[in-house]
């Protein structure tokens, strides 16, 4: 005799290993649902002890406190940071793999014509972190202490003077693209992984100058470590009162500021990003952090541009910004 049930069974039979089937994925780890629930590693594309490796770590602290799991700060060197973003563009899309970059990622693509990845389509974006003056520096026994000795010197001595930068797609490199465009003059590069170490060879006198981030240069300048030429905003800094701008010693196009953010692979879930932009927000309101970066020159953006959204918009605008200044420039990477 036929089962008049039996269809009815094997469809709850089916719901049941359904539901069976969602419940093992979000204890696995599978679902957004109850991400995070594993350490998350934040992929710096410079070496430890720079700028960038700087950043990240203050805010990795309030960000594990408020997301309840580890944060591991990875540096993977190389290229001037796009074989980090590489890495993070190929990672899996489950917001445990998260990329820190900074203006570096709006210059590759004309800086790379054979970039790998695309700085828009690839990643989605989590937020602005910061935005960091960069200042002038010079090694502790180089020559000229202000920045018109410096451009004499530089014109004198072309072929001996070195300019340290952390590779083609850094901001140290892009900041010294901006010096040769306003001087004219065609600097030698030494390119290190990061500024991180290239600070240490300026410590030393193996290197002349460099431009870098106030997160980096702020406690050898006020240490007297070093000598300050200029900082690139158009308002002093307040931690480095006795520091000129660019345009006070002449140089007046030659504005730059490093802005940061967070990055995940494109199709990371929605719920993913809102967990780490929530987190991102806590960050950047916390009194250490907040501290910190004012003793190193900058603070971080406020909540409303700690948005993927003005996040997104700000990397748009900043590689059509860049586009035309280097291609003018003829610098190419690859
Ligand atoms: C770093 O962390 O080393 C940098 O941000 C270097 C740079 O972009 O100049």
């Amino acid at each position: 005799m036929r089962d008049q049930n039996a269809g009815t069974r094997r469809r709850k039979l089916g719901a049941s290993f359904a539901v069976l089937a969602l419940i093992l994925a979000a204890c696995q780890g599978g679902g957004a649902g109850d991400y995070p629930n594993q350490p998350i590693t934040i992929v710096v594309p410079f070496a430890a002890g720079g700028p960038t490796d700087t950043v990240t770590r203050l805010i990795a602290e309030p960000m594990a406190a408020d997301l309840g799991v580890e944060i591991v700060v990875q540096n993977v060197e190389g290229a001037g940071g796009t074989v980090a973003a590489d890495q993070v563009a190929n990672a899996e899309p489950d917001g445990y793999t998260v990329l820190m970059h900074h203006i570096g990622m709006s210059t590759a693509p004309t800086l790379y014509p054979d970039l790998s990845y695309d700085p828009l389509a690839d990643f989605a974006t989590i937020g602005l972190v910061t935005e960091v003056p960069m200042t002038f520096i010079g090694s502790p026994n180089f020559e000229p202490t202000t920045m018109e000795e410096l451009i004499t010197y530089v014109e004198e001595n072309l072929d001996t003077v070195t300019y340290a930068n952390a590779g083609i797609g850094a901001a140290s490199q892009l900041c010294g693209l901006l010096f040769e465009t306003a001087t004219g003059l065609d600097l030698t590069e030494v390119p290190y992984e990061g500024t991180g170490p290239a600070m240490d060879d300026l410590l030393g006198d193996q290197v002349d100058f460099m431009c870098d981030q106030t997160t980096n240069t702020s406690e050898p300048i006020l240490a007297g470590e070093v000598k300050a030429y200029a900082v690139t905003t158009p308002e002093r800094v307040e931690s480095l009162p006795d520091v000129p701008t660019t345009e006070e010693v002449g140089l007046t196009d030659l504005q730059v500021s490093v802005w940061h953010g967070l990055y995940v692979p494109a199709e990371t879930p929605q719920e993913i990003v809102d967990a780490l932009n929530a987190a991102l927000v806590v960050a950047i309101q916390d009194e250490g952090v907040v501290t910190r970066l004012a003793e190193l020159g900058t603070a971080p953006v406020p909540e409303d541009r700690a948005t993927p959204e003005a996040h997104t918009e700000l990397l748009q605008s900043q590689i059509d910004l860049w586009r035309p200044i280097i291609e003018e420039a003829g610098v190419t990477g690859s």
